[in-house]
Formats: structure tokens, C-alpha cells, sequence
């Protein structure tokens, strides 16, 4: 009989895999609580979820014919939005497809992560198989910028910066983007949290042709079960995405609702602000547990040290109440958690359960 493993890719046993979060159904059957009473804390999402007019856009999009594999109106609403020309702009399905998409575009031998960080850059990184640098942040998850430079001298050629970096929190400054832009690599900044900063590096875009901005409706939207992002780019990378991306990789519905979000985004924008308003509320709550130490964030989420107490036990008393929040099995990561900012129930929900787990 042939082997399997004798026909696939060495290494392809030994990957990494990514760590997602897990659908709320099964939480909520194992815990024995309605979905409805979950606090969903873990994974970032905008639990308002999609403004009515979304919602309507996706609901009626045609779903018998194959999405615009030009994504011609979804990249001129994005162009509206940005201030940009739309042969800037690649969507994808997810951010993620994007970072995909760069892997195979680069196809690089080293790449720089800078964790405290997201996971896929990493994940992506193992089943491109090529190596990945490590530049730790700083003291307050500031990026080390020799250190990236260094990587970059010992020749990675793609970089991943995220900003606001999740799970931080904390923003890269326009000036050290720039200042990246002058390596010989390709400069990737992962803006999926932009929109609650009101902070942008598309800007650059223009003058740096090594630069890449990833956005997403993932967050601000509340979209993130439809799949759809994009890049930012130079407009000579921009058509190579293009023609190396799947045809219909962003779906009818996903094109149809993320045009009304941007349409409709003054009404969308309600609940970002709210989100920003409920993030700083958690934090000043959540204050009266002196071993909880937020860590400032310009996101839709906070990360927290955890002094004196179990992480995981913590996590799993929150669970068994309902309350979902993030925990990491990355060495740099042991001892915090990260919160979401949700609606004000949720966060009413948290301060309760970590009053009775404490009680
Ligand atoms: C920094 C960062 N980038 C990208 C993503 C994924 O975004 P998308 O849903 O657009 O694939 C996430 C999701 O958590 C994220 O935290």
C-alpha cells in the first residue's frame, strides 16, 4: 500500500497550528448556557454585529452568479474611503488571504514577526516553510527597531508589523513605519484594529513602494464571519495580487456587505465608538481587581497582566460563567490575559463572574 506521508511535503506533520477560537454553539452546549448569555470576550469581534443596512445589503446580494472577480465596486468604495485610487486596493477573503496571498508573492526565505503578536504571521510563516526571526517588543511592546533592521541585514525580506499591535494593544508611529520603509524588505503593516485608533499608515503607501497596509471588516463592521479584508499597496504589487489571487476569492455577499458598511459607515461607526467608550469603562471597572494591569490600548481590546493569581484558573472560572476571554500558550504571554470590549452587558457580565470567582 502507498504511504500517504510518502506522497506529501516533508515537515507537513511538524506544523504549528494556529490556535482559533471555537465556535460559540459548542461553548454554549458544553457549558450548559444559551448562546445568548455568553459574554464573548476572546476573539476581538464587534458583538454589536452588523448595522441593519448590512445586513439587508448582504442578504440580497445574488447569490446564482459568481462575484466581480474585479471586485471593481468594492475596491472604488474602499478608494472612497481611504481617499485612494482603487488600484491600490486587492480584497480577499479575510486579511489572512491577504498574508497568504504575500507569502506566495515574496516567497521568502526569512521572515521578521515582532511578538508579542498576532499568530498567523507565524502560523503562515511554518507552512511556507521558510524561517521566521523573532524580534521581541520592548518593555511596553515597543518594536525594536535595530533589532528588525539587523533581521533584516541577515537577510529576511519580509517584515510583520501590526498596528494597533494585537494582543497589546499599543500603535506604531507613522514615523517608525517610515523609517521601516527604508529596509530592503517588504514592510507589512496589519491595521485590522485601525479604525478604533483613528490612526492609518496608508498615507505612506504612495512614496513607498515596499510598504503593504492590511485593513479588514472584520472588527470596525462586524464582519468577521463574512471573510473580507484587504492590502494597500503600490499599484505594480496590487495587480500582481491580483492576478495571482482565486477569481472569486471574495463572495457575493461579503462584496455586497462591505460596500453598505462603507456606505452606511456613520451608522457603523456608532458602534466603534461605543466599543472605545465600553473598553475604557471595562478598564476603569475592572481597577478595583488590583491584580488585573491593563495595558493601554488603542484597540477593541485590552491585555492584561494577571499578579498572583493562575491564568488559566482564572480563565476557566470566567468560562464556567459564561465570560469568554483570550489566554496564550506562548511563553511571552503566560501570566496575561486579553479582554475584549464588548456591549455594556458583557462587560457587566465580567465584572459579576469575576466578582463571584473571587468571592
Ligand atoms: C492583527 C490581526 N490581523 C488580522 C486578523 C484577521 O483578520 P481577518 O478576519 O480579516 O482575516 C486578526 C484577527 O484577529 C488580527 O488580530
Amino acid at each position: 500500500m502507498v504511504s500517504i506521508n510518502s506522497l506529501l511535503r516533508p515537515g507537513l506533520e511538524d506544523l504549528e497550528p494556529y490556535e482559533p477560537v471555537r465556535p460559540l454553539d459548542v461553548i454554549a452546549r458544553e457549558l450548559g448556557i444559551a448562546t445568548d448569555d455568553l459574554a464573548k470576550l476572546d476573539a476581538n469581534e464587534n458583538l454589536y454585529g452588523p448595522i441593519p443596512a448590512v445586513r439587508e445589503a448582504a442578504a440580497n446580494a445574488d447569490l446564482h452568479i459568481y462575484p466581480d472577480p474585479a471586485q471593481v465596486r468594492l475596491r472604488e468604495a474602499i478608494g472612497d474611503y481611504l481617499s485612494i485610487s482603487p488600484d491600490s486596493v486587492v480584497a480577499g477573503a479575510g486579511s489572512d488571504e491577504l498574508l497568504d496571498l504575500l507569502f506566495r508573492a515574496v516567497a521568502p526565505e526569512r521572515v521578521v514577526t515582532t511578538p508579542p503578536t498576532f499568530g498567523m504571521y507565524r502560523f503562515l510563516a511554518g507552512i511556507s516553510g521558510c524561517e521566521v526571526v523573532e524580534v521581541m517588543r520592548g518593555e511596553g511592546f515597543e518594536l525594536d527597531e535595530p533589532g528588525i533592521a539587523a533581521a533584516v541585514r541577515d537577510g529576511a525580506n519580509l517584515v510583520f508589523v501590526t498596528s494597533p499591535n494585537n494582543p497589546t494593544g499599543n500603535l506604531t508611529t507613522n514615523e517608525t513605519v517610515a523609517s521601516l520603509c527604508k529596509l530592503p524588505a517588504l514592510i507589512v503593516v496589519d491595521e485590522a484594529y485601525a479604525e478604533f485608533a483613528g490612526k492609518t499608515a496608508v498615507g505612506l503607501v504612495e512614496s513607498n513602494e515596499n510598504l503593504v497596509v492590511l485593513r479588514t471588516f472584520s472588527k470596525w463592521a462586524a464582519l468577521a464571519g463574512l471573510r473580507v479584508g484587504y492590502a494597500v499597496c503600490a499599484p505594480s504589487l496590487q495587480a500582481n495580487l491580483m492576478a495571482m489571487k482565486q477569481p472569486y476569492n471574495v463572495n457575493a455577499a461579503a462584496d455586497a456587505a462591505a460596500c453598505a458598511a462603507i456606505e452606511h459607515r456613520e451608522e457603523v461607526f456608532v458602534t466603534v465608538r461605543a466599543l472605545v467608550d465600553e473598553r475604557d469603562r471595562m478598564v476603569r471597572e475592572l481597577s478595583r481587581f488590583e491584580w488585573l494591569v491593563p495595558h493601554p490600548s488603542q484597540a477593541n481590546f485590552v491585555l492584561f497582566r494577571v499578579l498572583g493569581h493562575d491564568v488559566g484558573r482564572v480563565a476557566d472560572d470566567l468560562r464556567r460563567r459564561g465570560v469568554l476571554v483570550r489566554t496564550y500558550s506562548r511563553p511571552e504571554l503566560q501570566g496575561y490575559l486579553r479582554i475584549s470590549a464588548g456591549r455594556r452587558q458583557d462587560t457587566e457580565r465580567l465584572l459579576a463572574a469575576l466578582e463571584e470567582s473571587a468571592g
